[in-house]
């Protein structure tokens, strides 16, 4: 039901196109909350986390459309509301709504938002950087209360860098009076998505690319027509996969300009790679270890979103290797599952030392967050025999059919 099934041992071959990116989409999705009117969402994924997003746009009187080609946002008739609990608990996005809908209603009662168990992930940032803005904020047991007559324009020195956070500030910075500053930003690609959307639709946003986003104020923002760019980890989730199986995949669209600090790695693992305009070429297996210790940062480098899927392919080869977590403390979750395969892993803080030579035979194995349960997939397909992955339903929170695209590539792979 909720599981996939994997005959393990297949070499890859054969091409797949890569869907529009999660974590761009979620808040260009809350931002046409500041935009009173009709905007059009194109390559929007067909994802768990975009249809609890897109409810709760509806639950705020939103219309929302779902086309071929994307989805149409109509917040003509947005008013002040509850948010289902139901998708703020999955979700960690929902609280990307927080700044959007401060900006357009003033008033915000909502649970603490969930997402992935992938470490603590508390909002404290969020809040305190929206309370410098003018907002009022009441913090209960279960959920807060936020509230604003009129957001500020504020110089916000972060403590750190945080995508959320500075995603946050944006939404409730480009309607605000006067100028927000931004400092340290985060540089993720799909922050760059974020402002170029708001700039087309006439925000005024400067520094976009650079750790420091200055964002003036406007009276009103207009609605637009967006393409969201390619997924970077769903592309690298594939690339991984050859990596482990071998063969030769095709991954139309990855967007190779975003994935260097990922394709640098793949090449030192003695991948071959061709970056095209049209996509990505992978070749071969990997057949090198890393001569460094892996270390995952904030963007431009290695994503901590592919950290488990390299771990993956660290194990299957029997290269091994060292990772280094510096974004989540949480993010080894994968680990008891893999030595189920047979892998020899041992976690220190947030370091793991993958050890060399093990061979990986499958079994059942359960997915207990996304990104960890899209590894355990790609684990499967070059492990001996057949397994299982449970819990499909975080993997679907963010890839459109995994399987699907698997086969497309050549694997051996249903759902069970
Ligand atoms: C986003 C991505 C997620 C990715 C992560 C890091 C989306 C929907 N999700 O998550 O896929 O793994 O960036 O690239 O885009 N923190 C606090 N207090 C706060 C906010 C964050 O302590 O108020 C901490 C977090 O616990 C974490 C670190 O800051 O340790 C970075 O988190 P952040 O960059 O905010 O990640 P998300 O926006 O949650």
């Amino acid at each position: 039901m909720d599981a996939i099934r994997i005959y393990g041992g297949k070499v890859l071959s054969g091409q797949t196109k890569i869907q529009g990116s999660k974590n761009a989409s979620l808040p260009i999705l809350a931002a046409t909350l500041l935009i009173d009117g009709c905007c059009e969402i194109e390559n929007c994924p067909d994802i768990s986390d975009v249809y609890h997003m897109l409810r709760l746009l509806e639950s705020l009187g939103c219309r929302v459309t779902r086309r071929e080609s994307g989805v149409l946002v109509d917040t003509r008739g947005v008013k002040e509301g509850d948010m289902p609990s139901d998708s703020v608990g999955v979700m960690r996005s929902s609280i990307m709504l927080l700044g959007a809908l401060l900006a357009r209603t003033g008033l915000v009662a909502m649970e603490y938002p969930g997402g992935c168990v992938i470490g603590k992930r508390p909002i404290d940032q969020h809040l305190r950087a929206l309370r410098r803005m003018g907002v009022e904020i009441t913090e209960g047991q279960e959920g807060f209360c936020a509230r604003a007559t009129r957001l500020r324009g504020a110089v916000h020195e972060l403590p750190f860098v945080s995508v959320g956070v500075t995603e946050n500030l944006i939404l409730a910075a480009v309607l605000a009076e006067g100028e927000t500053v931004i400092h340290p930003a985060a540089r993720e690609p799909e922050i760059q998505a974020l402002c170029e959307f708001l700039i087309r639709a006439g925000g005024k946003i400067s520094g976009v690319g650079t750790d420091c986003l200055v964002v003036k104020g406007v009276k009103k923002l207009y609605p637009v027509r967006f393409y969201v760019p390619a997924d970077r980890i769903v592309a690298g989730t594939y690339l991984s996969a050859c990596l482990c199986a071998g063969g030769r995949v095709f991954l139309a669209d990855a967007p190779c300009g975003q994935m260097q600090s990922v394709i640098d790695c793949a090449k030192r693992m003695g991948g071959r790679l061709r970056e095209m305009p049209e996509g990505l070429l992978v070749e071969g297996k990997a057949c090198r270890s890393l001569e460094s210790r892996l270390v995952t940062a904030v963007y431009p480098g290695f994503p901590t979103d592919l950290q488990s899927l390299f771990m993956v392919v660290m194990a299957v080869s029997g290269l091994g290797g060292e990772i280094e977590e510096t974004v989540f403390e949480n993010r080894f979750r994968i680990v008891p599952e893999l030595i189920k395969l047979g892998a020899d892993i041992r976690v220190r803080g947030n370091r793991a030392r993958i050890c060399m030579g093990s061979r990986l035979c499958n079994t059942i194995v359960e997915a207990k967050e996304l990104r960890g349960g899209a590894a355990l997939v790609v684990a499967a397909l070059s492990a001996e025999g057949t397994g299982i992955v449970t819990n499909r339903h975080y993997i679907d929170r963010g890839y459109e059919d995994i399987t699907r695209s698997l086969r497309e590539l050549g694997a051996d792979i249903e759902l069970a």
